[in-house]
């Protein structure tokens, strides 16, 4: 048992956000030491060009100012995402802002992009890359000022401000703690606004693929609409999804109430359910990240059967500590054994065939 393991029980016992920074600062000084064992053949994928070990991302949200890409990397995950950033820094709604619903194995937060600007975030980048470990998978996802003034603007900036580090980018239109940010998701403001910002990624020497995060909260119209704006925008990928403004009928910790986004075990069906209709309307022209709920191998191997070409997790890592992505990738690497699929990739979508 790792020091990171052992810390988990006290991390628990602590308001939620003392936890959140005490691991990033545990990560900064290499407390939680890195895995060894994280990378089986079977796990290896190629998506837009990029060789992941293994298909198994940390979710934006976590490491919003980008201080810890390489100790995350060094944990097992195949990639992560930093941010959301937007072009200035910004406090965030007042605490507390983060509750965790232990008996609903969930969060709710409605942190509001706290976060350090681009500029910080590019120098911490910059640093990143000149170092040991840097050509590792990082993307950027952008997010916009509370008080912005120009919404569409502020993306572009990160596109120009961040592209260049990033191994892909997120246009993030579906947080539910900015005022007004989910109606970017509505046909004819998404159509203007990845119009604008894949001009300004068509800009950027190395184009990085460009990928839209979206909310589970949408009726089967507003996914078509979305699939169809993608396809003709020619965006790169989508993230499904964001957390929850729905409060499923299952929920029974004391913290339900909590005004916010909701995370974890009860958004799993969910986001699975998302993945699987958007699967069914973009098929493999449009690769797929599934986040939401996961937490197993199990879990991680449904999403992909559905329709995700690479997952993402957040939520469970509150619960289960930092080694819970080596353990998933381990598992799925099995799970694809068992069923006698070569790759990751051979099993994308397997649900639909
Ligand atoms: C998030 N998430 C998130 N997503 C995003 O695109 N930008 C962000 O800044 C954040 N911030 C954030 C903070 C906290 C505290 C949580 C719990 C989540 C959403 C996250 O990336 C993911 O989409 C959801 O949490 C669903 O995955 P899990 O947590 O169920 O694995």
């Amino acid at each position: 048992m790792t020091l990171a393991d052992r810390l988990m029980p006290a991390l628990r016992c602590l308001d939620p956000e003392t936890a959140h920074s005490l691991a990033l600062m545990a990560l900064t000084l290499g407390l939680a030491p890195p895995v060894a064992d994280a990378e089986r053949p079977i796990l290896k994928t190629r998506v837009w060009g990029l060789d992941f070990a293994n298909p198994v991302g940390l979710a934006a949200g976590f490491d919003k100012d980008a201080r810890v890409p390489r100790a995350v990397l060094g944990l097992g995950f195949g990639f992560t995402e930093v941010g959301s950033v937007t072009p200035r820094p910004q406090p965030g709604n007042g605490k507390p802002r983060l509750f965790r619903l232990s008996e609903d194995r969930a969060v709710i937060n409605r942190m509001g992009f706290n976060n350090g600007g681009h500029d910080a975030m590019a120098a911490r980048l910059r640093k990143f890359r000149a170092g040991p470990g840097g050509q590792g998978i990082a993307g950027v996802n952008l997010g916009r000022n509370k008080d912005s003034s120009d919404e569409v603007g502020d993306y572009v900036l990160g596109v120009e401000r961040l592209g260049a580090l990033a191994s892909y980018l997120v246009v993030n239109v579906s947080s539910p703690n900015t005022p007004g940010l989910r109606t970017l998701q509505d046909r004819g403001p998404l159509t203007a606004l990845l119009t604008a910002v894949k001009t300004a990624r068509d800009g950027l020497a190395n184009r990085p693929p460009l990928l839209v995060k979206i909310a589970p909260d949408l009726a089967s119209a507003d996914l078509e609409d979305i699939a169809a704006v993608a396809a003709d925008v020619g965006i790169d990928g989508i993230i499904a999804t964001n957390t929850t403004i729905s409060r499923p009928a299952s929920l029974r910790d004391s913290q339900k109430g909590q005004i916010g986004g909701l995370s974890g075990a009860p958004l799993k069906d969910m986001a699975k359910g998302v993945i699987a209709d958007l699967y069914q309307l973009v098929g493999r022209d449009i690769p797929l990240i599934g986040v939401g709920g996961i937490a197993t191998g199990a879990d991680a191997y449904a999403r992909i059967r559905a329709g995700a070409s690479l997952v993402q997790i957040y939520s469970a890592l509150v619960f289960e500590g930092p080694y819970l992505a080596a353990r998933i990738a381990s598992e799925l690497a099995d799970l694809l054994d068992r069923d006698g699929f070569k790759s990751v990739a051979a099993a994308v979508g397997a649900d639909h065939r």
